[in-house]
């Protein structure tokens, strides 16, 4: 079953076709970084606007790379939430009128469910039940996947999301948008060890997590070596900070290993990029004696491939929707 697949929820542009929800015969993404980074974020009415100038192009481009017709193709999976309603809204409105003049089932998808996906991608063998850690720009989550479109969340940030506390710290650092992969590869020169920051706890919730004080933390020591002209180890405190985000994720994943009695641990979003959080994961899941599976760089970031899996399970599962499909900015990822 080939499946086009739309992904619109932020600043990039996503189609893909997808076969049985595991091979990629082709990712087509145009990001809009470049435009953001101008504004040291993402701006929503920008994102809408891009996403309408690029889509059909990028269509296009997607059926040929994959070397289809539009006949060759049995269904259409889309983002349907969460993120940035008015980008969500383009991808969504676009995937319903193709669907619509292929006359093939329309298959919403929730954003993190695709990211989860994006592992069923990279490896053949995984399948649920399995514990998902989405770190994203937008999500902090700890998810229980009982099965392909059964799943429950065991722990969440209560505040920001570790993507978001990346992008900030590193915009304090003078680190362009989007702040996480500079901040990775500036935190690759010093050992740490330098700054005292904080580790949240959540009275009583032991898998959910808070981030906004380590965020304030380190925007208050960039104001204050900047008032008193002090200079910042700024490599020290990119290390120490990202030490400080696995400190508070990796920990509540093992958790929740013991809780669950998961066998198979899944890295999901944009932050699962971070070398020090994959190298923490990987030594601890080790000790644990769980396998742990950490997507390619490529497809931890949003793509349209990842979309495309996992609509390929809420298809079987029978999750397909009419023309009144609407977007949400937020919805629950058991939804
Ligand atoms: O999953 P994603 O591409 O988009 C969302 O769905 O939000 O995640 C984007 C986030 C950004 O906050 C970006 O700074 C962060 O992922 N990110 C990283 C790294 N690469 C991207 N954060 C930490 N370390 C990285 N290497």
């Amino acid at each position: 079953m080939k499946i086009l697949a739309f992904e619109s929820s932020c600043d990039e542009t996503a189609v893909a076709v997808v076969e049985d929800g595991r091979r990629i015969l082709s990712d087509a993404i145009a990001s809009q970084v470049d435009i953001h980074a101008l504004y040291g974020g993402v701006v929503p009415e920008i994102a809408s606007r891009k996403h309408v100038e690029v889509i059909a192009a990028l269509t296009e481009q997607a059926l040929r790379e994959a070397n289809c017709t539009r006949a060759d193709i049995d269904a259409v999976a889309v983002t349907y939430a969460p993120g940035l309603i008015g980008a969500v809204l383009v991808g969504l409105s676009f995937a319903k009128s193709v669907a619509f003049a292929l006359g093939v089932p329309l298959i919403p998808v929730h954003h993190i469910r695709g990211h989860i996906a994006a592992n069923y991608l990279a490896f053949p063998e995984l399948e649920p039940p399995l514990l998902a850690l989405a770190i994203s720009g937008g999500n902090t989550l700890i998810v229980d996947v009982r099965d392909y479109t059964d799943m429950e969340i065991l722990g969440a940030t209560r505040d920001d999301a570790a993507g978001e506390c990346f992008d900030k710290a590193a915009r304090v650092l003078g680190l362009p948008y989007p702040g996480g992969k500079p901040m990775d590869e500036l935190a690759q020169g010093s050992a740490g060890g330098v700054y005292q920051l904080p580790h949240a706890h959540v009275e009583g919730a032991p898998l959910d997590m808070s981030f906004s004080g380590l965020k304030t933390a380190v925007v208050n020591l960039a104001h204050h070596a900047q008032q008193v002209g002090q200079e910042l180890d700024r490599a020290a405190l990119a290390r120490d900070f990202a030490q400080a985000v696995s400190d508070t994720l990796v920990p509540r994943v093992l958790e929740a290993v013991r809780q669950t009695g998961r066998k198979a641990v899944a890295a999901a979003g944009g932050v699962a990029a971070n070398s020090i959080i994959r190298g923490d994961l990987e030594r601890a899941c080790a000790a644990e004696g769980c396998k742990l599976y950490l997507p390619p760089l490529r497809l931890c970031g949003d793509n349209g491939a990842m979309i495309g899996a996992q609509g390929y399970y809420e298809y079987l599962a029978g999750h397909t929707a009419g023309m009144d499909l609407n977007a949400y900015a937020t919805r629950d990822i058991g939804m």
